[in-house]
């Protein structure tokens, strides 16, 4: 009989703990591992629009980019105030925030630029020292230098030394 109720009680707990206490556990745990995304981590859409700001700033007048023909006819024509529109979405939806990015893909914009190596360095040099005078630190700052990384194949299309 006793043995019985103890068979009977190991089952219960067992499926108590399966009902209830595992899911718990799982959800601690996933809890403890996922870290915010690195759109929170950045505090969101207002710090962001500012750094992506004074990136525009740097970036549109910068002489070394002008140089190239290609680039400065269109720093004539396309509004810097519109790059950073599109590049403060992109920079947010890639993030992981919550804002979607609605311009054109890297490819298509850049394709009759003419970008060179040189001209990638230059660019990212400049973001660079806006994400150290923001006081980025060094873990966002590499997975922001990566996103931006992730579209280098779409928007350099003139090899060093071509
Ligand atoms: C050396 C590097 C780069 C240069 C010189 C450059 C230059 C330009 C220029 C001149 C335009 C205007 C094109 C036109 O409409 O005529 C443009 C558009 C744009 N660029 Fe770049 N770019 C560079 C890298 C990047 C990177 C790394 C990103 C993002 C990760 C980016 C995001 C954008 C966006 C979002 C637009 C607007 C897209 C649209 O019109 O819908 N650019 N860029």
């Amino acid at each position: 009989m006793f043995s019985h109720k103890m068979r009977f009680c190991t089952a219960l707990c067992f499926v108590v703990v399966l009902l209830f206490g595992a899911p718990v556990v799982v959800a601690q745990t996933s809890e403890e591992e996922v870290q915010p995304s690195l759109y929170n981590r950045l505090g969101g859409l207002a710090p962001i629009s500012v750094v992506v700001s004074d990136f525009i700033d740097v970036v549109v007048p910068d002489p070394f980019l002008n140089e190239n023909p290609a680039v400065n006819a269109s720093r004539a024509h396309v509004p810097a105030p519109y790059l950073q529109y599109h590049l403060t979405a992109m920079v947010c939806q890639a993030t992981g925030g919550p804002c979607p990015y609605h311009g054109r893909g890297m490819s298509e914009t850049h394709a009759q630029l003419n970008i060179t190596e040189q001209e990638w360095d230059r660019m990212v040099t400049l973001f660079k020292e806006v994400l150290a005078k923001h006081n980025i630190p060094a873990m966002e700052t590499q997975e922001l230098l990566d996103i931006v990384g992730s579209t280098k194949a779409d928007i350099v299309i003139v090899g060093s030394g071509e």
